[in-house]
């Protein structure tokens, strides 16, 4: 996939710099069924505390039913809805709040949920999609237009579509999508032992 690829200090497997969070998505390009069915099913692989799998998605697609979509797309934040409403596939990731064996609360659920949708990211870039996570959306409002149960979280929408033309973008999105891709150093992030003392 073309794009913005990471330049990494240290090397990691291609599809990890690759990724990366676009905003140009073709409005005219439906996703193949079998396409979104790949990228939920890597999310079903993740690993999980205890194995309990505390994600779950809802998928729209414009294509499909576009009224459903919209109720969806609406949900968004304006700077979001800027940008996203060509995207033909909206999901929304959830996280359980508590275990399915035994009713406790999980603490790893947002966690687990979130290393579910890194996996289903990184599926659709292998399959030549644009993905971009969303925090901005209203978690409330989703909960009850969706039926999402008391015990799940709403945590991110998801766009995905195919790329689309940077120039069709509004202006103040445009920069962005060219713009040099920034990390903290590893020594921030990571420390040898305890906290503070870096690895490297
Ligand atoms: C949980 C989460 C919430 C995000 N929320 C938004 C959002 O509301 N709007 C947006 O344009 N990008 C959003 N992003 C994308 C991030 O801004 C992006 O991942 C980050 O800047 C790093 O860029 P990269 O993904 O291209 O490496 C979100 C990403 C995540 C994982």
């Amino acid at each position: 996939m073309s794009g913005r690829p990471a330049i990494t200090d240290h090397p990691v497997h291609p599809i990890i710099a690759e990724r990366w969070s676009a905003r140009a998505i073709d409005p005219d390009r439906p996703v193949e069924r079998e396409k979104v069915l790949s990228m939920l099913e890597a999310a079903r692989w993740a690993p999980s505390c205890f194995g309990d799998q505390p994600w779950r998605y809802l998928v729209w697609d414009r294509f499909e039913d576009s009224e459903a979509w919209e109720q969806a797309a609406a949900n968004l934040a304006e700077g979001n809805q800027a940008w996203a409403r060509p995207s033909p596939i909206l999901i929304l990731a959830v996280a359980a709040t508590t275990f399915s064996r035994n009713g406790k609360p999980n603490r790893w659920g947002q966690y687990d949920t979130g290393a579910a949708t890194e996996n289903l990211h990184l599926q659709g870039v292998e399959l030549g999609l644009v993905v971009h996570q969303m925090g901005g959306f209203d978690p409330d409002a989703a909960r009850s237009l969706f039926g999402i149960p008391d015990d799940f979280e709403p945590m991110a929408m998801i766009a995905v579509g195919y790329p689309g033309q940077v120039a069709d973008l509004p202006e103040g999105y445009q920069d962005s999508e060219s713009a040099p891709r920034q990390r903290k150093p590893l020594a921030e992030l990571a420390f040898r032992g305890s906290w503070d003392t870096p690895l490297t």
